[in-house]
């Protein structure tokens, strides 16, 4: 399985940024980790802080063949309709991420504008949150 994992805006700082509440792990060491746990499977990165960008990834996706998506759309998440209506666009499913439980945290992290158009959701979990959203994505082959 193709498989794509998409971090929006300021996730390209992981292991530097809060790490109180984000960790300090690096995404590429995150990633080295996931593609040996899951090496039957391709395991694709993008990160932008850019809407547009985001957008035109998950367009691309579907383009593509891409069978899963999994998505950190970071602080979009609470705020942007166009990419809820972008995963719905595709016919790819997406499993929304965090790494932080965002319930437990200010009441804006609480609303998403994007859980309704996804798969699935997944957070609190730190960076074990992306494996269980593959191992969501691979065990619903
Ligand atoms: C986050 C939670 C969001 O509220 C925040 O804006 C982020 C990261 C998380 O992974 O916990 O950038 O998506």
């Amino acid at each position: 399985m193709k498989l794509l994992i998409i971090n929006g805006p300021n996730l390209g700082r992981l292991g530097r940024r809060e790490p109180s509440i984000y960790g300090a792990t690096t995404m590429e060491e995150a990633l080295e980790g996931l593609r040996a746990a899951f090496p039957t499977h391709t395991i694709e990165y993008y990160q932008s802080n850019v809407e547009g960008f985001l957008i035109d990834r998950l367009e691309q996706a579907a383009d593509e063949g891409v069978a899963g998506i999994v998505f950190n759309a970071g602080a979009y998440t609470h705020t942007s309709i166009a990419l809820h209506d972008a995963i719905r666009g595709i016919a790819v499913p997406v499993i929304e991420v965090h790494l932080s439980n965002v319930h437990q945290r200010e009441t804006f992290r609480h609303q998403s504008m994007i859980s309704a158009a996804c798969r699935g959701v997944i957070c609190g979990f730190g960076m074990q949150s992306y494996r269980l959203a593959i191992e969501a994505l691979v065990s619903a082959e």
